[in-house]
């Protein structure tokens, strides 16, 4: 036998892969499955967008580049001024990337020295699984930063002995799972912070457009300088299997990025990147499905506030994240398996507790099939 990776068996199994087999098995035994557990929504893209795929399928198909065709570039650049009001050099910085998962996984690779003493990336806890993997692969020292309250990370008040350890940090705004958004003043105060300390922060913004009240702000509007955003086409335009995201900010790093880049050769194809300009392009598609994620949720909210759970996530965020009675997140899901109902139990967001005694719902099944699952709640004994 090879002898693996010791980070491989330390990592339980990816929360979604745990979650993908309650469904499973539930489906094998023949229930109506109600499934909020993976960030997938049912709505598809709006048929354009796989239109202009089509269209840019060609006989020869050479490798693509690490910076992508200058048209995805310049359709990122004009969506952040219209949408951000920042103007970006679509020559200097924006990367296309596979999804804004691997640029998750792979930044840590840009800072992370294996043999440094300073090897700290800090990651919002309970959040999304791939800061930490991706801090561990690096080689670096992955640090949960435990949040409660109004679930936002502020730098500035972590241990001063941790942030001299610390290369990069991870910001997540709107957040999963809670759905807490940043304001333009913390995001420029953690700015301003990170580059005092010489520290690299990231905002990880892939739910910018799925907002139900006020348009969350991006980190670049504090200025480009020590900073990057990773942005998805997954959840704004439906576009999960398509594989598309891009990572921006200072040219530096941009510059950096890209070589880092030509080495894993997980660059987004030519056809999928005609695709990004045409959903970066549009924005009225974004509105819809907008419209759509805010009616599923007012049901629950509705729901929620006649059987007395508190819920996060009425501001942004495909999720709403509930907390449970008795503080038993777990037996709480698996209650909710007899309905037919798969919700994720918030400890599989937690490297340390600050997810237990939450469950985190997505907003995935269509409208109608969120009124069945919340006939099907109301008669359960929980
Ligand atoms: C906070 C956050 N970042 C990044 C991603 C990755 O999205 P994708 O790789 O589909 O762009 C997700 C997916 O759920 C997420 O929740």
């Amino acid at each position: 036998m090879p002898r693996f990776n010791p980070i491989l068996e330390q990592l339980a199994t990816y929360p979604a892969v745990a979650v993908d087999a309650q469904k499973a098995r539930l489906l094998e035994s023949g229930r109506t499955v109600y499934d909020f557990g993976k960030g997938d929504p049912e709505e598809p893209p709006p048929s354009f967008i796989g239109k202009a795929l089509c269209a840019a399928v060609a006989d020869r198909m050479p490798y693509p580049k690490v910076k992508g065709s200058l048209a995805v570039r310049q359709a990122i650049a004009a969506y952040v001024l219209r949408r951000f009001g920042v103007k970006l050099d679509p020559e200097t910085q924006i990367i296309p990337t596979s999804g804004s998962k691997e640029a998750v996984f792979h930044l840590p690779l840009l800072v992370i020295d294996r043999d440094a003493q300073d090897r700290g990336v800090l990651f919002p806890d309970p959040g999304y699984p791939a800061y930490q993997r991706g801090a561990l692969f690096a080689g670096g020292d992955a640090i949960a930063v435990s949040l409660s309250g109004d679930h936002i990370l502020r730098p500035w008040e972590i241990d001063p002995s941790i942030i001299s350890k610390t290369r990069l940090i991870w910001l997540n705004t709107p957040h999963n799972p809670s759905g807490a958004v940043m304001g333009m003043g913390d995001l420029q105060r953690a700015a301003d912070f990170c580059r005092d300390h010489d520290i690299l922060l990231v905002s990880d913004e892939t739910y910018a457009d799925v907002y139900y009240a006020q348009a969350p702000h991006s980190l670049l509007e504090a200025g480009v300088d020590g900073l990057l955003v990773v942005h998805s086409l997954s959840k704004r335009s439906g576009m999960t299997g398509y594989r598309s995201g891009f990572v921006a900010g200072d040219p530096a790093l941009i510059a950096r990025f890209a070589t880092l880049r030509t080495n894993p050769g997980l660059v987004p194809t030519d056809f999928v990147n005609a695709a990004a300009v045409a959903a970066w392009s549009d924005d009225k598609h974004v509105a819809v499905r907008r419209d759509i994620f805010g009616k599923k949720k007012a049901l629950f909210l509705d729901f929620f506030d006649e059987i007395g759970l508190a819920v996060l996530g009425r501001e942004a965020s495909l999720y709403l994240w509930v907390a449970v009675p008795g503080g038993d997140d777990e037996a709480y899901a698996t209650r909710l398996l007899d309905a037919g109902i798969v919700v994720s139990p918030g400890r599989i967001f937690g490297v340390q507790t600050s997810g237990h005694g939450y469950i985190r719902l997505a907003m995935v099944p269509s409208l109608e099939q969120c009124k069945a699952a919340i006939d099907a709640w109301r008669n359960l004994e929980l």
